[in-house]
């Protein structure tokens, strides 16, 4: 009999995350690209090159992509496997994690070194993506939180947006929501943003602002929202400026909106909890999102944490709450509802 525990067979196990990290790779551009799309039905390669494409690169992408399952290959046609299109709804993870912070994970190694600066990522992606992941989590826990406010948002702003598809999303849902603003610091995020407005026919209803949100606050912008939602961008502002800086942003915010009510969603910093980190969602993702935090100077923090800044920079908590249990489980997303604090009575 055959020993199963040969150098090949070792091999083969052992290099199974390089086989992942190719199909990841290749999976990304497979989306990127658009081939993804135009593979929904069967296309000859002579379509697939149409548009400027290398015949033999694309030829080779979608053979790797047969061996993985994704791809089907028939006569002179490949389109995709029902293995490939039910990807569809997931492909946010894939911008996000790749396209986004591909270049960030093969910078660690350098990174590493103590006062090295952060390593780079692709801040376009990394908007673009994390809102196509925020409309299967975030976007739901945001609207559930709208829902808490005690008159529908009229005027909504949006600080660091991303692409802008929670005020795509809902500008078309809220008919009330007369104006929206959308804050992006990313030159090429912001352009994306514009685009997808443009693209909505929304642009009668969504401005847009090239700028992070501190230097926005202290712009001349002279509207008036009602709602502000920042999803998953204080711990950003938290890693690039520090915790007064947090807190005198969140305070000057409701200084020059006093009325306003602020959305916040952030993400519970839970690396070293076992029972989270084990589970599906925890290895499949968590795992990977809490790594290139402290690489990008970004800085997740427990909820707790939030809630003194939130006590410090004079806001209350109207409502609280976390994603549902058929999106994700772990409950490491929390969302909170805040507006000024009343002030006390004698
Ligand atoms: C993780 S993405 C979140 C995108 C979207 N808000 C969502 O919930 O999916 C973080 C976004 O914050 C932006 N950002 C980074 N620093 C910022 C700052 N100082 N002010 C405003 N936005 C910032 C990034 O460019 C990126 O688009």
């Amino acid at each position: 009999m055959r020993s199963s525990n040969t150098f090949e067979t070792r091999l083969v196990d052992a290099i199974q995350p390089l086989r992942m990290f190719v199909t990841a790779a290749a999976l990304t551009h497979l989306f990127d690209s658009g081939l993804y799309d135009e593979l929904a039905e069967p296309k000859g390669i002579s379509s697939l090159v149409a548009a400027g494409r290398d015949e033999t690169r694309v030829i080779t992408l979608l053979r790797f992509l047969v061996n993985e399952g994704y791809v089907r290959e028939g006569r002179a046609t490949f389109c995709l496997t029902d293995k490939g299109k039910s990807l569809s709804e997931f492909r946010g993870w894939y911008t996000m994690l790749v396209g986004g912070y591909g270049t960030t994970f093969l910078q660690l190694g350098d990174a590493l070194r103590a006062g090295s600066p952060p390593a780079t990522r692709n801040a376009q992606l990394v908007g673009i993506g994390s809102c196509a992941i925020s409309h299967y989590d975030a976007i739901p826990l945001t609207r559930r939180l709208m829902a808490r406010t005690p008159v529908p948002c009229r005027r909504l702003l949006d600080l660091g947006c991303g692409n802008a598809l929670y005020l795509v999303e809902f500008c078309r849902e809220c008919p009330e929501i007369v104006e929206a603003w959308g804050v992006e610091p990313d030159e090429r995020g912001y352009n994306a943003a514009v685009e997808h407005v443009r693209i909505s026919g929304l642009e009668h209803r969504i401005k847009l602002h090239c700028a992070g949100a501190l230097e926005f606050l202290d712009s001349s912008f002279d509207g008036t929202p009602d709602l502000t939602v920042l999803g998953f961008v204080l711990h950003e502002i938290l890693g690039q400026a520090g915790e007064e800086a947090v807190v005198s942003f969140l305070n000057r915010l409701i200084t020059r909106f006093p009325e306003l009510h602020i959305i916040v969603i952030e993400v519970d910093d839970q690396l070293t909890n076992p029972r989270v980190m084990a589970g599906g969602l925890g290895l499949a993702y968590y795992n990977a999102y809490y790594l290139f935090h402290p690489f990008t100077s970004q800085r997740l923090a427990s909820p707790a944490f939030w809630e003194g800044v939130f006590a410090r920079a004079g806001l209350e908590i109207v409502a609280q709450d976390t994603t549902t249990p058929d999106i994700d489980s772990t409950g490491l997303e929390v969302g909170y509802l805040l507006r000024r604090r009343a002030p006390t009575s004698r």
